[in-house]
């Protein structure tokens, strides 16, 4: 059920009183005129180059493969996390762990050269395996899954001498050769093979990961008695030591982040185990964090504290009045990015169930920050995005048996979502439900997104 356990609640504004007067045109016009036409800080351009605007794609387990990032980067998302891995995943090669745990594989290597910048989030209960798990993504699987499961798991004489890798506490290990031949990876280094002609251009180099973001935030409950995700708020001794491994493992030249909620619960003991973390994190060279403004107790239910988050950014920028954070939590218009910015304070704001079905929303905050007014998608435009949406899906895909049927089926989640933006919104949703072929799903554009002229639906709250 991966990070997902409760998802269905309705959109509800963050707890942040006296935040109904922020005009988002405006804060989006101080952002451009402070750090030039994306506005971005300039510190967060420096670490990951391309990662122009104050706003992301968020990791979305069961939703954020490479196909709706990619949808998500044509409409101006300058930078995309992957869905949470499970460290053992990624050394095992995605065998023997179920689709249903979290993100495959398959759905979380690079797209392709348009699949960039984007961060890989690893999630896990042991140092050594994420220290491991972080080194392999980063590295594209140059060394050969054997290697990798030696630095998770022991037997250090396996690897070669000298170099930046060291298992947790520092002590130095290996390295790679740099003249050596890669050994034939054991996951796919990206999907230019199977993306669309457009997203598989020979020239674009082999995609990577521009930074690892370490998940302290998944609320779903520990396995076997040992913290992963959120859980790990209640236990800060044993996150910091994931997060020490992992930056020791990976290359100094590639950020690492943190995906961490703003407390377990509301106990004050639980509120210091927060800082104790975030403290840590920041002082051993993570880039920043990005703040959900929930506990791990509240999963998704309920309103995010913007107030809170306001306090946090505040307290946290005393050691570094320039430290990026951004911010997550009900992200569901473009004007709310820009409302969340000034609120609260954080560099940028992460895009999470706002953005599902609705990639309008990064041309949406793209509108406000070259001073126009943010338009709402076209019924042309909507069925455009939803035969792209279902074509760079199939791509993902293709190595599947039943491809086409899966593709179906799994399009049928974002097709309910996409329906919000139709004039008749109740009804497709209701046809898109009942879908359980591709040519159902056709059947359903041609029946309601034929008409061009059909209009747009009044209304949309930016
Ligand atoms: C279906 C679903 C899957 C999620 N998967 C992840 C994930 O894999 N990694 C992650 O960092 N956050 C994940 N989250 C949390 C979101 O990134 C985000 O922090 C949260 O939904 C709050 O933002 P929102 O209120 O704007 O949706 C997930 C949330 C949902 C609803």
């Amino acid at each position: 059920m991966g990070c997902t356990s409760n998802n269905a609640t309705p959109h509800a504004p963050a707890i942040a009183p006296g935040a109904e007067g922020i005009d988002p045109a405006a804060i989006a016009a101080g952002l451009v005129r402070s750090h030039g036409p994306g506005g971005m800080h300039p510190r967060v351009r420096e670490l990951v180059p391309g990662f122009d605007a104050p706003f992301f794609q968020a990791g979305l387990a069961g939703y954020s493969d490479a196909a709706m990032r990619i949808v998500a980067r044509r409409h101006g998302c300058p930078y995309c996390v992957t869905e949470a891995l499970l460290d053992r995943t990624i050394l095992a090669g995605g065998r023997g762990f179920a689709k249903a745990d979290l993100g495959d594989l398959h759905d979380n290597v690079p797209g392709g050269g348009e699949d960039q910048p984007l961060a890989g989030q690893i999630l896990g209960s042991d140092p050594a395996e994420m220290a491991a798990a972080a080194l392999k993504m980063t590295e594209q699987a140059a060394r050969s899954a054997k290697e990798y499961r030696h630095l998770a798991y022991g037997d250090k004489e396996a690897m070669a001498p000298g170099g930046h890798l060291r298992l947790p506490g520092g002590e130095q290990i290996g390295r790679l050769d740099p003249t050596a031949e890669p050994p034939s990876p054991s996951m796919p280094r990206c999907l230019n093979a199977s993306m669309p002609s457009s997203a598989s251009d020979s020239s674009i180099p082999l995609a990577s990961f521009a930074a690892i973001d370490i998940n302290l935030a998944c609320p779903v409950k520990k396995i076997s008695r040992k913290a992963r995700g959120g859980h790990w708020l209640a236990q800060p001794a044993g996150a910091i030591a994931i997060l020490e491994a992992v930056r020791e493992a990976v290359p100094s030249e590639t950020p690492c982040t943190l995906k961490i909620r703003r407390s377990f619960d509301d106990t004050p003991e639980m509120v210091e185990n927060f800082w104790t973390i975030l403290d840590a994190a920041y002082s051993m060279g993570y880039a920043w964090a990005t703040i959900h403004a929930r506990t791990v107790e509240q999963k998704y239910v309920g309103p995010s504290r913007w107030d809170l988050l306001r306090d946090i950014v505040q307290r946290a920028r005393r050691a570094d009045p320039d430290r990026p954070i951004f911010g997550s939590g009900d992200i569901w218009t473009a004007g709310d990015i820009f409302r969340m910015i000034d609120y609260t304070g954080v560099t940028g704001a992460s895009v999470a169930r706002g953005c599902i079905g609705n990639p309008w929303i990064f041309r949406q905050a793209r509108q406000l920050l070259a001073g126009e007014t943010p338009a709402p998608p076209t019924i042309a435009e909507q069925r455009s995005v939803l035969e792209e949406h279902f074509e760079l899906a199939l791509a993902v895909n293709a190595g599947m048996r039943s491809a086409e049927s899966f593709t179906g089926r799994t399009m049928r989640k974002f097709g309910i979502r996409f329906a919000e933006h139709h004039p008749q919104g109740e009804e497709v949703r209701q046809r898109f439900i009942q879908v359980t072929s591709l040519d159902e799903w056709r059947g359903v554009l041609e029946e309601f997104y034929a008409d061009s002229a059909a209009g747009t639906k009044e209304g949309v709250p930016i």
